[in-house]
């Protein structure tokens, strides 16, 4: 089975925390992708949607599904999205598609954080995945120093804006043993807007594919 295959199996076994939900979190991705073109199957079985991103505000709409304002709809009854990472411990990496802040926001926003995958992102340790830190563009440098300061190795994504307007930086090399501690002294950088490391917002639920089927932890 490709990797493909594999999250396309898992978000469709997601459905099951969408049924008869009234607002549904929507992450970003192509893990999420799957999982927005089998909602549409089964559009009347919840309200609309919550979106993470432009991308993901077009695709829902693209597919019939109404998107609301989060500041609309108050708390969030299940926010799904896919991750790069993830530890033992149901913390992730997030960020890769850039999509961190909004995904941090509606994680948060939500009452249940249900995180879907293929296996390949399932590691012991976060930091093997450049961690995304999403940067006010005049802090970038100053910033991408801290995080040498801290054992990185920041690389600019150069061409690349977020839909906030802002610029990402991906620091390679991290060995992230403490998440909690490297989530809060990354943000506590004058200039970083979030950074992907969701500890405080980490997943309740996994699921997770791999060839044998999709397990739930
Ligand atoms: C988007 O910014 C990311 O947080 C994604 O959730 C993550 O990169 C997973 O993406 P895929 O589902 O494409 O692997």
């Amino acid at each position: 089975m490709t990797q493909d295959e594999l999250k396309k199996k898992v978000a469709e076994a997601a459905l099951e925390y969408v049924k008869d939900v009234a607002i549904v979190g929507v992450g970003t991705g192509s893990t999420v992708n799957h999982l927005i073109d089998f909602m549409a199957g089964i559009k009347g079985q919840f309200e609309g949607a919550v979106s993470s991103s432009e991308g993901t505000t077009q695709r829902l709409k693209a597919a019939g599904i109404p998107v609301f304002d989060l500041n609309a709809v108050g708390e969030v009854e299940v926010y799904i999205d896919g991750a790069d990472e993830i530890n033992p411990q149901k913390e992730l990496i997030k960020g890769g598609g850039g999509a961190l802040t909004r995904e941090k926001i509606v994680a948060a926003a939500s009452k249940q954080f249900v995180c879907i995958a293929d296996e390949t992102k399932s590691v012991d340790v976060l930091g093997k995945f450049p961690l995304p830190v999403e940067v006010i563009p005049m802090s970038r440098s100053y910033v991408a120093r801290e995080m040498v300061k801290l054992g990185g190795q920041p690389v600019w994504r150069e061409n690349f804006i977020t839909d906030n307007g802002n610029e990402i930086i991906d620091v390679h090399n991290l060995k992230i043993l403490d998440p909690k501690n490297m989530e809060e002294t990354v943000n506590n950088i004058v200039g970083v807007v979030c950074n992907g490391v969701f500890s405080y917002q980490k997943a309740d639920v996994i699921l997770l594919g791999s060839a044998n089927g999709v397990t739930t932890s």
